[in-house]
This record gives C-alpha cells, sequence and structure tokens, in this order.
C-alpha cells in the first residue's frame, strides 16, 4: 500500500489523512459471461458519444414508438430524454416477459417467519395481478393517467403489484418507506395531492406482527390539516380474509383490497401508452430545509437507465436469481428490486422482514434455499451481519459472482469481510454510489472489467461525468488529495425531471451553485450538484466522503436535520432544537439532539416527550440516541446554533475554536455534563478517524 498525500475538506482546511487501497482484481470466471465483458464498452460511451450513446439503454426496452430525440436541452436544467419516444413501464415489466416466458419466476416473496410458505410469482401470474388490480384502479378508485397516488406498503409483493398497475394506467405512485410514521406519509400524501393511499394491515418485523393500518389514519388526519382530502384508502391484507389490525376500518372510506378484487377477476387493461416524459413516481427525501422534496422520476429515461445500469453493473441475466435486500420504499428498491431486474425479465427476490431475524444466518439460508447469485445490500446491513455472525457465510452453500453495496461510505475493513466471507473471495463487488435524485448508479465499477478499491466507489459509470469543484468552481484535480463538492458534469437519462411542485427549489439546490449562464441552453453550463464531500485519487476513483448539506445519513436513511429539529419543536415546552451526528460502528452515523427549554418548564420527561415527537413526525428509525437538555446553546452573535460545537462535544472530539461565540462559557457546561453522562452509560466513541473529525468539525456548514 502506498501513503496518499494529505487531503483537505475545502471549507475547513483540515487535514484528511488516508492510505491509498490495494486493487482487488475481477474474478476471472465473471468475464466468460459477464454482459460488459469487453472493453470497447468504454469507447461506446465515451463523451464523444453523448448524447447517443444512451440509446444503447433505451434499446433494452420495448417501445410502441421510437423517439425522435435522444437529448432535449431547449429548458435547462429541465432535461429531456428520449423525447417522442412512448412506451408502458408495466407492460416493459411483465407483459413482454409473460408473452416469452410465463412460467418463469418474476418474484420470490420470502415471508419474515421461516414457518410461512415462501410465494413464487411467475411472470404469467404477475401479468395476471397487476391487471386486475389495474383494474380495480381504474374502475373502482377512478383513477387515470396523470393521478397521484400515495403507497405505504411494506416489504410484500403486493407492493411490486401496486406500483406496475399504477405505471400501466399512467399513474404516478409515491411510495412512502413503511417505517415512516403516519404524519410523514400524510405530509406526503398532501404534497403529491393524492386522492387515494394504498396501505396494507400489517406486516412483520422482528417476529411482531406491527399494526399498519393505524398509520393510515393518522396519515389521513395530517393530509387534511394541511388541506388535503382523501376519499378511499385501500387495504391489502397480509392475510387475505383475515384483518391483521385492530384499528377499525372507516365505512365508505377504506377497502379490503381481496375482497374487491373478486369483481375484476381475469380483467385484462391494455397498458396505456405513455411519453417518455411523463412521470412514473415521485420519492420523496431529505434536503437542507425542513420540507421533504418529491423527486420526481420519468417513465422513459428513467426505466432505461436502470434497465441499463442493472445489466451492466449488476450484470443481471434473465436466468439469475437476484436478491436486493433493501426495502422497496427507498429509490434502491425501486430501481433495483422493481424496475431494473423486472425490464431485463430476471428473478427478483423480496424479503419481508429484518436482515437478523431470527438470527444472523438468515440472509445465507434464504440465499442457499434459492440459489441467490447476485446479492445487494448496504454497509449498515453488512456491518450487522458481520457482528452477529461473523463466520456465518462459511456455512452455507451459495455462490454469489456480483455483490453490491449502496448507501452509505463502506470502510476498507467492512468491506474486506463482504469480499472475502460473503463473497468467498468468488464474486465482484460493487460499490455503487448514487442518489434518490439520480434514479441509478452513478459512481461504480464494471464487474468484469475494472479492478475494486475497498472504500472508493470507483470512476463515474459509463456515460457519466463526474467533477470535483471547490467552493469557487475549480476543479480540484485527480490526485491532488483534496476533498471538494462532487458534481456531475453532463445529464443523464435516470436524472430526476424536478421537484414535484417546486421547480424553482431543483434548480436552486442541485444546479444554481455552478451553473455558468442562466440564459445558457447548452448543458455544459449546468452541472449537477449533489450534495457530497469526495476524493478523487490519480486513477480517477472516487471516495465519497458524505453530504455537506446537514443531512444525517442513518443506516442509509437520509434524515434532514430540520426535519429532526421542527419535530422537535412540536413539543410546546421546547425553545430551541439542534440535531447532531453521531459516529456509530453499526449504523454509520446516529442522531443526537439537544433542546433548551421555555423559562420555568421543568425539565423531568422532556426527553422522552421530544423522542415520541421525533417518531410520530418521522418515524422510529429517527428516533435520537439521546436528547440532551442545556440550559442555552451555544450560538454565534448572529444567534446562530453551533452545531459543530455540540456535534463535537457528542463525538468527543475537539470543539475547536470557541471564543468568537456569544456564549462561550456554556460550552464547557455542556461538554461536562454529556460526556459524563456518555461515559456512564459506557457511549464513549472509539478514536475517531481524520475524515470522521472533518465531518464533525464542518458540520452544519450549510445552513
Ligand atoms: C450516500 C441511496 C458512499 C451519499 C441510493 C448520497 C453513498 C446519499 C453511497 C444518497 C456509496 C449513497 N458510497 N455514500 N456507495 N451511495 N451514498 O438518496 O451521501 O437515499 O448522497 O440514495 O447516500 O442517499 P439516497
Amino acid at each position: 500500500m502506498t501513503d496518499n498525500p494529505e487531503a483537505e475538506v475545502s471549507e475547513s482546511q483540515i487535514a484528511v489523512h488516508w492510505r491509498e487501497e490495494d486493487y482487488y482484481q475481477p474474478p476471472p470466471q465473471l468475464a466468460a459471461q459477464a454482459n460488459a465483458a469487453d472493453p470497447a464498452i468504454f469507447d461506446r460511451f465515451g463523451e464523444d458519444k453523448f448524447p447517443e450513446c444512451f440509446a444503447e439503454y433505451a434499446d433494452l426496452l420495448t417501445w410502441d414508438e421510437r423517439w425522435h430525440t435522444t437529448l432535449d436541452t431547449s429548458n435547462p436544467p429541465f432535461w429531456k430524454w428520449y423525447v417522442g419516444g412512448m412506451l408502458n413501464a408495466s407492460y416493459n415489466c411483465v407483459d413482454r416477459h409473460a408473452q416469452a416466458s410465463p412460467d418463469k419466476p418474476a418474484i420470490i416473496w420470502v415471508p419474515e417467519l421461516e414457518s410461512d410458505e415462501q410465494v413464487t410469482i411467475s411472470y404469467g401470474e404477475l401479468h395476471r395481478q397487476v391487471n386486475e388490480f389495474t383494474a380495480l384502479l381504474r374502475d373502482f378508485a377512478g383513477l387515470q393517467a396523470g393521478d397521484r397516488v400515495t403507497l405505504h406498503m411494506p416489504m410484500v409483493a403486493e407492493l411490486p403489484v401496486t406500483m406496475l398497475a399504477c405505471a400501466r394506467l399512467g399513474v404516478v405512485h409515491s411510495e412512502v418507506f413503511g417505517g415512516f410514521s403516519g404524519n410523514a406519509c400524510g405530509t406526503r400524501i398532501a404534497d403529491s395531492g393524492s386522492r387515494v393511499l394504498i396501505t396494507m394491515d400489517g406486516y412483520y418485523r422482528a417476529g411482531e406482527l406491527v399494526d399498519h393500518k393505524v398509520k393510515a389514519d393518522e396519515a389521513l388526519e395530517e393530509a387534511a390539516r394541511q388541506g388535503q382530502e382523501v376519499d378511499k384508502v385501500l387495504v391489502w391484507r397480509r392475510h387475505p380474509g383475515k384483518f391483521a389490525s385492530s384499528t377499525p376500518m372507516a365505512p365508505g372510506r377504506d377497502f379490503y383490497v381481496d375482497e374487491l378484487l373478486g369483481g375484476f377477476a381475469g380483467a385484462v387493461v391494455e397498458p396505456v401508452s405513455m411519453p417518455a416524459e411523463a412521470p412514473l413516481f415521485l420519492m420523496y427525501t431529505s434536503g437542507t430545509t425542513g420540507r421533504p422534496k418529491g423527486a420526481q422520476h420519468s417513465t422513459g429515461g428513467y426505466l432505461a437507465y436502470v434497465a441499463g445500469t442493472s445489466k451492466y453493473y449488476q450484470d443481471i441475466h434473465p436466468d439469475d436469481m437476484y436478491w436486493c435486500m433493501a426495502d422497496i420504499g427507498w429509490i434502491t428498491g425501486h430501481s433495483y428490486i422493481v424496475y431494473g431486474p423486472l425490464a431485463l425479465g430476471t428473478t427478483t427476490v423480496i424479503y419481508e422482514g429484518v436482515p437478523n431475524y431470527p438470527d444472523g444466518g438468515r440472509p445465507w439460508r434464504i440465499a442457499q434455499q434459492l440459489g441467490v447469485n447476485i446479492f445487494h445490500t448496504s454497509p449498515t446491513a453488512i456491518r450487522m451481519l458481520r457482528k452477529v455472525g461473523p463466520t456465518e457465510p462459511s456455512k452455507h452453500d451459495y455462490h454469489f459472482k456480483t455483490m453490491t453495496t449502496v448507501g452509505e461510505p463502506i470502510e476498507p475493513e467492512v468491506w474486506r469481510w463482504y469480499y472475502s466471507e460473503v463473497g468467498k473471495g468468488e464474486a465482484a463487488i460493487t460499490d455503487t454510489w448514487w442518489q434518490t435524485e439520480t434514479g441509478g448508479f452513478l459512481g461504480s465499477t464494471l464487474p468484469a472489467l475494472q479492478p475494486m478499491k475497498p472504500g472508493s466507489c470507483g470512476p463515474g459509470a459509463l456515460g457519466i461525468y463526474p467533477v470535483i469543484y471547490d467552493e469557487d468552481a475549480n476543479e480540484v484535480p485527480a490526485g491532488s488529495g483534496k476533498a471538494g463538492n462532487i458534481c456531475i458534469r453532463n445529464p443523464w437519462p435516470g436524472i430526476m425531471q424536478t421537484i414535484w411542485g417546486q421547480p424553482e427549489r431543483f434548480v436552486d439546490v442541485y444546479y444554481a451553485k455552478y451553473n455558468r449562464n442562466a440564459d445558457s441552453k447548452d448543458w455544459h453550463d449546468w452541472p449537477y450538484f449533489a450534495g457530497d464531500g469526495a476524493v478523487q485519487a490519480a486513477d480517477g476513483y472516487f471516495r465519497i466522503l458524505g453530504r455537506v448539506d446537514d443531512v444525517i445519513n442513518v443506516a442509509g436513511h437520509r434524515l434532514g436535520t430540520k426535519e429532526l429539529e421542527s419535530a422537535a419543536l412540536t413539543v410546546p415546552e421546547i425553545a430551541e432544537a439542534a440535531a447532531v451526528p453521531v459516529i456509530d460502528d453499526i449504523r454509520g452515523r446516529i442522531v443526537e439532539m439537544y433542546v433548551s427549554l421555555k423559562p420555568g418548564v421543568s425539565a423531568d420527561g422532556m426527553a422522552e416527550k421530544v423522542t415520541k415527537a421525533i417518531e410520530v413526525e418521522i418515524g422510529k428509525i429517527a428516533r435520537p440516541k439521546n436528547v440532551w437538555i442545556v440550559a442555552d446553546m451555544p450560538k454565534t452573535r448572529s444567534g446562530k446554533i453551533m452545531r459543530r460545537v455540540i456535534a463535537s462535544v457528542s463525538n468527543f472530539a475537539d470543539v475547536g475554536d470557541v471564543t468568537t461565540l456569544a456564549n462561550p462559557e456554556v460550552v464547557e457546561t455542556i461538554r461536562r455534563h454529556v460526556q459524563s453522562a456518555k461515559a456512564a452509560k459506557g457511549e464513549t466513541p472509539r478514536d475517531l478517524t481524520d475524515a470522521e473529525r472533518a465531518e464533525i468539525a464542518t458540520y452544519g456548514a450549510a445552513e
């Protein structure tokens, strides 16, 4: 290994040291069958071939009408792909495979309880289920192309059936992660203007049957408070015929899907031919400000991009057994459980539960039993499985050819366990860097063609041209050892079209920072700002450092600082609130809250109230590790809370220079209180790496 020169985080000029990792070469047996085995692919996607190179991805789909313009840049940065093209996403993911091989498994659903039967849905059966539910959506719910529908569903096969039924009509689905609270769902119903909510009564999580219907009632109440009425709630039942929830059904508003479906038995609904530019779905995500952003994805560009990247980066063939252990409620599940794999006609495994239920061997039992040969998961799941069962994989007879990781930076040491234990040294790892907004992979290695480097995602994906800029828009050269803001210089088919209902915010958040000329119609003037810090090594590989926009990445879930703080402020006794990240060895980052109380309020029970408020407003995934009640927050003279100071306290890091604060004296009081309480609970952290130290020391800079 060679030592890399120092890197710096541009805002703070804090040195970040790390070592360059050794390469791992692609497994030789992969090349013999890989979809991308010939290096000529790099020429086909060379910058001189842009944007026409992306016809190769669109050609994986069946079009009702071929496009006439691959990329239309007439209204920057609202790029249009495959203009003039007409297609249907449901047809592409279902009908064409049902015609060619009706008996082939499309979905294998694995319930969490091992005593429950697995369900195999062939392409023919998927076609039947999607058609019947489409008829229900059209004839019972009165939905048509362009309407938005909110889904709040767990990891069941009925979720892709619902998504594909919406897509069949051109109805825009907006799936909210099942773990989000009723209120969070309600906010998204209101923002998208949905009049129909599709949910499920309950589901299994960590061995318990969770009541999920209760969230639908909360969601409708919150949506109504925000001015959006919902007239129908369609409730799938986890066990058809048997209600899994104790929350009553509202007559005339709530309907059991399994009862209604009887009236649509055998129905066939022609897929509605949609323009490539028609929105396919919304996926809400967090950013610097409080209100969630509905990333709007297109039908043609998105589907082409996820099909192409599934084919080349995950090396999916129709006869593979593919398992992505993410949740369909996030973009990873949309792109790489549902749309990408089904567009390619492969078999996609859907697992209902948590990876370590009932024990850390569960994923490997599933892999062995089903013959999974492509596996996709997150660093948090890898860290957790390593902790609970470091030698479990070797006890199971399965063989992966490729494995993907996504959602957070992966530590080289964790990468190596994934490679040698989970992959048994036989599988290529693709570390895929991308975002909700980007539809599909942006940075990764082609598994049979490019060597892997632990902790680095790799170079830009085919047809993607990343660049690192400093704060003044100077390019930070590869190999300089300096960190900066990673951007993508060019448009690509998977990029979101806009933020639903907030086009100005779309331009402001992603393009304004590095736009060279607001009047320019040349895409070269509109780099996409991803909101991540990164460093590029001399070999062109990127190492992603994390968010630069006050988003805390907890177990791969993006939580906005502002969302957490507004949730805390719903407690009437709270005067001020600040959320900070704490380094965690399993979940990457966890949240700690600092709050101050209104005058005369007693601290009794306040921490619990804040935690409860966060669960209600966002969901249990956002629950803070600790809530610290302080007399006063450290502030600048202009009154801004210094989040970096309290983040340093929570992480036992150096608080830096506090002499310019309006109230420097509070820092030491807070430090003593928090750190002695944490030490007493055994929460003293390990030594932080320099990159982690830099992240903490600059936390809150985006505000
Ligand atoms: C982070 C998930 C390092 C990054 C697909 C990004 C990663 C955010 C990686 C997007 C990776 C994603 N290495 N960091 N391979 N993949 N991230 O929208 O900070 O839920 O901006 O999309 O996750 O999270 P999102």
